[in-house]
């Protein structure tokens, strides 16, 4: 829960800061947006009714109106637009007001610059308190007075402005419930949202745990392709992998078990009847001789392992030189002839090319041809041949190792290369092999970047085709 409630929080945090912050700036904006509109549309109106106003003091200088219709009109003006109502002289000094009460205005004079202004045949707006004149704020404006086409002094309207802040108000009442509402989403999303991200989460603290334990079957559902979905997969893929890698660790050791064993059964069971006496005379000789050979095998088996393990650590150090191939392969032959001919086998290099100077570390090179040819023998009939081969490929070279053995069925072509895999368990166990071999190649052959491949018929014979880096001579 503490995953939730923190990744909860937060993604309200952030929701209701953005929602604050965009209320706050839309308000403004609006609030702005609405005086301006409000004052224009007042102003028009004003200086529409200065106009007319200006129409009634044309008939009455005529003669066609008396004082009091006069002033009962500009009254009528001013209730209907709640704007007070002056006519003020061309020097500034008010001499008619629409409510009577204010007349204390009529001693003092107007401001010279609105004055100026008006005179000049110019609309004057101003918002404010008009220099003191009121107690609040209004939008006055001015505008001339035109008698017989000259300008006669001028005509100010007054209204005061709190109109607009009453209307202000219910905008901002009106946002503030939007933003409510949109409050009441954002904790609706945000919770869905966190549940979204935090049960996957919860659900892979958990499998973790039980890996932890052990146990790599559990898996955890994942339905989005996000970033969280993502870390699903990838947090399945490697509780699949480490599931592998328990099998294979499990295996490996039943295998090392049961290859220890049997060596181990047989040697006990001939030193045993040797001291009691059971095996007795002669035989005590033959069978210590296997004894040696079980001993051996041992070794082999425990060499191999360390072999391995050396190469899979990743601590073993390559000690380049340059090496001429055909020589190095003749070596090779030299080396297993006596098995050769002990076994009524054929054996020959074929070079494509004289020379061929390759760049790898030759005691590894050495070791991946023993085992190789070692398997080639093993697995090859008496009259037969083996064939190695060398191939200049540009910048590879290209090495061969061919039998006319036994052949590998299809479908363990691809396993020969794991620890302890053997074809035939019961006929390569006669042959004294472990099934470590291959995988010792093929882990001398990457650690070198190379690449090795195999081929092979069943009853026809098996082909091991590896490359090595050629050498600028
Ligand atoms: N040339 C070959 N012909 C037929 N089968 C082969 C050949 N080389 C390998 N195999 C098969 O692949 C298996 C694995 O070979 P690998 O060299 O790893 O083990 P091994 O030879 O049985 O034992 P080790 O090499 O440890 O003594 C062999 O047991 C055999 O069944
Ligand atoms: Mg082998």
């Amino acid at each position: 829960m503490q995953v939730f409630r923190s990744i909860f929080s937060r993604l309200m945090t952030t929701y209701i800061v953005v929602i604050v912050i965009s209320l706050i700036v839309l308000s403004l904006l609006f609030s702005q947006l609405f005086q301006n509109f409000y004052l224009t549309e007042r102003k028009n109106e004003l200086v529409k009714a200065g106009r007319r106003i200006n129409n009634i003091m044309l008939k009455y200088r005529q003669g066609q109106m008396s004082r009091e219709e006069v002033g009962f009109m500009i009254r009528g003006i001013d209730r209907s637009l709640n704007a007070e109502i002056w006519l003020v002289d061309p020097t500034g000094l008010v001499y008619l007001d629409s409510r009577p009460g204010d007349e204390k205005w009529f001693v003092s004079h107007l401001e010279p610059e609105d004055m100026k202004q008006v005179l000049a045949a110019d609309v004057v707006t101003r918002t404010g308190f008009f220099g003191n004149r009121f107690e609040v704020a209004v939008i006055s404006v001015g505008v001339p007075l035109f008698l017989d086409n000259k300008v006669a002094g001028a005509i100010f309207l007054h209204s005061p402005i709190y109109g607009i802040h009453g209307t202000l108000r219910q905008v901002y009442r009106l946002i503030f419930i939007a933003a409510f509402i949109t409050c009441i989403f954002a904790i609706i999303i945000a919770y869905y949202m966190s549940q979204r991200i935090s049960k996957p989460l919860q659900q892979m603290s958990k499998v973790a745990i039980e890996m932890a334990s052990g146990k790599f079957d559990k898996k955890v559902n994942v339905r989005e392709k996000d970033e969280i979905g993502q870390l699903a997969l990838s947090f399945n893929f490697m509780a699949q992998e480490l599931g592998q890698l328990e099998n294979m660790r499990r295996e490996f050791i039943a295998n090392v078990s049961h290859e220890l064993r049997s060596p181990l059964t047989s040697i006990k069971g001939f030193i045993q009847g040797i001291l009691d006496g059971i095996i007795s005379g002669d035989d005590q000789k033959r069978y210590l001789k296997i004894v040696s050979e079980e001993t051996n095998r041992l070794n082999r088996l425990i060499n191999d392992l360390l072999n391995l393990a050396w190469i899979e650590s990743g601590k073993i150090e390559l000690n380049y030189q340059k090496v001429e191939l055909n020589a190095f392969l003749r070596n090779i032959i030299v080396k297993f002839m006596p098995r050769i001919e002990e076994k009524g086998l054929t054996i020959r290099l074929d070079a494509e090319v004289e020379r061929c100077i390759v760049n790898t570390d030759p005691d590894r090179l050495e070791q991946i041809l023993v085992n190789l040819v070692d398997n080639a023998i093993k697995f090859t009939p008496p009259g037969k041949s083996i064939i190695l081969e060398s191939q200049d490929a540009g910048s590879k070279a290209v090495v061969r190792v061919m039998d006319q053995g036994v052949g590998i069925p299809e479908e363990q072509l691809q396993k020969i290369w794991e620890r302890f895999s053997k074809v035939d368990k019961a006929r390569t166990r006669s042959k004294g092999g472990t099934g470590l071999g291959l995988a010792i190649v093929k882990k001398l052959i990457e650690v070198m970047g190379e690449t090795i491949e195999v081929t092979s018929t069943e009853g026809r014979g098996t082909e091991f085709t590896f490359t090595l880096a050629k050498a600028e001579e």
